[in-house]
């Protein structure tokens, strides 16, 4: 037998152990393992029953997920796990597997082969494969509607979300919960039914339901789908695979799900979204800091400015068990900002997201106040004050008189340089940027910029902290806009001149919202605050080329009162739920300022619209990948998912490039630097990639990426 896989023995009970830290993952030798151990209980004629359980922290988290790539590349394609999973459900002793932890993925198929399962009350249940573009490939989807219903069934498979062992006991998947020791407890239920007919889920037919009622959960799951899980192809085939279930044999239905699997495994979502996972763990590695290096402890901490997006990040903070002082500049600010809070946590509890009870806690752990005297006991103070760098200067200043020594002093800034806010205090080891994305609580992203002086200590302790706080931090370098809206500026500039030149703001939108953006590019301005852009290009005017082609079409939207969402206009009208509708007057506008700027409009194709935008978006993450702002292309990818509403099943922008082939981009932007001039100049690394017939990735990896 496999070091990875244990057989011991307690009075007749086999158990077998699965020891393959951290996560027991069915990599190669664990299925090898199990199925040995199988054959050694069949021989004894004194094992009555066998236990399966997972040795360490948790059961079988799932499939060893590097072996999906191994799959498509051809370097491994074994039997899979169909035929251990049969062998188990044919034994002639009864298997009861016992989970704690996750039985997720394979660990869940592999949990319904056993004929009784019970568990810790801490345990959960899922077929999470739809999140990284797959479906279950070893019967979950053939066994968990037996098991759980069909209706269940669709839920699970098609969301990716787990349940808990309560529910799990409730749906069937678990026989009994389990209270003390798991083993002991697993064994004395093995003792209850050894000897006993055991029943073999692929046999149990009871929960497959009726034609009539099964055409409904179908067709609405499909409805479901195709609203919140747009343009993806795993959900979808997940609902086709359970609906096997209820048409055919389990050996059709399972040959149905290996074909579905497969047409999953080799697309190109999966691969992209398999992608999202290996680079977002690839993100929380730093070059020249170790996994050693010393952190901060944050036991408390001080947000300065209950705006938009400090009221949001002290939310942030609370939520994580972290207390939080919020200073504002005056009392009116403060009270605006703190009914703010509490009005959020009051809608969060109205939707059932989390009990009263925890929102007066988190509640709790904010304390407002006008004054800078207890900031002299907190280990971090995050700054979102109006952006403007002679007031951040100030602020800082004071937080260098008020705070600790090694105290972080981070920025929320989204534009002005960490390093010239840092020269304002007499600490810039101890300067850092944090740039959350809004709204805080909600959107997963933190960019942590990284300036001149950040000590590593500050770095690996804001990329640490990251995690505490739910987010998904990328170390980014110090330049204008970092790396999310420096991107951002060139997507958002092409929009403009597309609508220039004769695209209609919905065209636009639509042409990237059928790609899969969360929102297109006007609607995101809109709801944003276009006035915030124009504040900074208008500080900024100074500093733009003459005979570079500006975009203007917003700025004149601003002067006539059009600031988005929050007057009610700006590319579109909204009414007072926030609701957009295209509206005919800013088309007349538009066709107007043009024409006086002598532009001749042009019919314009959706698929130029997702060319210049998202090509410029790539051209600049290159540029920004050359002058080493981010450290790898998967790092863009990151942001622009997280951040950016880019969808993931793409993969990323720099991602999506190496699909479509990075000689296919450059040449596409070369005609859109022949035809628009300067600003498509091609980056010279994406030439450089181009030339050689590479790709981002494989730069990346040179580079010493893992991912
Ligand atoms: P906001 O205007 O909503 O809030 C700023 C708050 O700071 C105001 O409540 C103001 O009273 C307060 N303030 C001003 N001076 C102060 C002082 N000396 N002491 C304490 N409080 C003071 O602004 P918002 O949108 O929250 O932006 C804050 C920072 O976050 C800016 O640097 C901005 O660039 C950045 N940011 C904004 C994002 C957004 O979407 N709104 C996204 C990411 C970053």
């Amino acid at each position: 037998m496999t070091d990875l896989v244990q057989l011991t023995s307690d009075n007749g009970i086999a158990i077998i152990t699965i020891n393959n830290p951290p996560v027991n993952a069915l990599s190669p030798g664990v299925p090898e393992g199990i199925s040995e151990a199988l054959d050694q209980i069949a021989q004894n004629a004194d094992v009555k029953a066998t236990v399966l359980i997972g040795g360490g922290r948790t059961f079988v988290a799932g499939a060893d997920i590097k072996e999906f790539g191994k799959m498509t590349s051809g370097k491994s394609r074994g039997p899979g796990l169909l035929p251990l999973l049969l062998k188990i459900e044919d034994s002639a002793k009864p298997v009861i597997v016992a989970v704690h932890g996750s039985a997720f993925g394979g660990g869940m198929e592999l949990a319904m082969a056993g004929h009784y399962r019970v568990a810790l009350a801490t345990a959960q249940f899922g077929q999470p494969e739809v999140k990284l573009g797959l479906i279950p490939g070893a019967a979950g989807t053939q066994r968990l509607p037996r098991l759980a219903g069909v209706a269940k069934a669709v839920e699970m498979c098609m969301s990716g979300n787990p349940v808990n062992t309560d529910e799990a006991l409730k749906l069937g998947i678990v026989d009994r919960i389990i209270e003390g020791d798991l083993l002991c407890g697993a064994i004395a239920f093995a003792r209850e039914v050894a000897g006993k007919p055991a029943p073999k889920t692929r046999e149990r037919n009871e929960k497959l339901g009726n034609p009539a009622e099964n055409a409904l959960i179908f067709s609405t799951a499909r409805e479901i789908a195709a609203k919140k899980q747009r343009g993806l192809l795993a959900p979808a085939r997940a609902i086709d695979a359970v609906e096997a279930a209820t048409k055919m044999a389990f050996e059709e239905g399972c040959k149905v799900e290996q074909k579905l699997f497969i047409e999953c495994l080799f697309s190109e979502q999966s691969k992209s979204l398999i992608h999202v996972f290996f680079s977002e763990r690839e993100a929380a590695k730093i070059p020249d800091i170790p996994k050693q290096t010393n952190t901060i402890p944050i036991h408390s901490a001080a947000v300065v400015g209950a705006g938009t997006m400090g009221g949001g990040i002290a939310m942030v903070l609370a939520n994580a068990g972290i207390p939080v002082l919020v200073k504002e500049a005056d009392q009116a600010a403060l009270d605006r900002g703190l009914a703010t809070i509490r009005s959020n946590y009051a809608n969060s509890v109205k939707r059932g997201r989390f009990p009263q009870q925890v929102a007066e806690e988190r509640l709790k752990r904010i304390t407002p106040t006008l004054a800078y005297d207890d900031f002299s006991r907190v280990d971090l103070v995050i700054e979102a004050v109006f952006e403007g760098m002679a007031l951040k200067k100030e602020v800082f200043q004071e937080l260098d008189r008020a705070c600790k020594p090694g105290a972080i002093l981070a920025s929320n800034t989204s534009t002005l340089s960490i390093d010239e806010i840092a020269s304002s205090t007499s600490r810039p080891e101890a300067v850092i940027g944090t740039h959350f994305f809004s709204p805080a609580n909600v959107m997963r992203l933190l960019e942590i910029v990284r300036g001149k002086a950040s000590s590593k200590e500050v770095v690996a302790t804001c990329m640490q902290l990251s995690k505490t706080l739910g987010k998904v931090g990328v170390l980014v370098g110090n330049c204008r806009g970092f790396v999310g809206n420096r991107v951002f500026g060139p997507y958002r500039r092409e929009a403009q001149f597309l609508i220039e030149e004769g695209a209609s703001v919905e065209a636009v939108d639509q042409a990237l919202s059928d790609f899969g953006m969360a929102m297109g590019p006007l609607a995101t301005g809109d709801l944003a605050g276009l006035d915030v852009g124009w504040r900074i290009r208008k500080e900024y005017r100074h500093l733009e080329v003459p005979g570079i082609r500006q975009p203007f079409v917003e700025d004149r939207l601003c002067e006539l009162g059009r600031y988005g969402q929050k007057t009610g206009a700006g590319w579109y009208k909204y009414d007072d739920q926030r609701r957009a509708t295209p509206d005919p007057a800013v088309g007349k506008h538009i066709r107007k300022w043009v024409e006086e700027a002598g532009i001749v409009q042009r019919q314009i194709l959706a698929a130029e619209i997702t060319d210049r935008c998202l090509y410029a978006l790539v051209n600049e993450g290159a540029r920004i990948l050359e002058e080493g702002f981010a450290l790898r292309a998967s790092d863009i990818d990151i942001i622009y998912i997280n951040g950016y509403g880019f969808p993931a099943h793409r993969g990323g922008p720099m991602w999506y490039a190496d699909t479509v082939g990075l000689k296919r981009v450059y040449d596409r932007i070369c005609e859109f630097h022949r035809q628009q001039g300067e600003l498509w100049q091609p980056a010279p690394l994406l030439k450089q990639l181009a030339e050689l017939g590479k790709t981002f990735a494989e730069f990346g990896r040179e580079q010493g990426a893992t991912a």
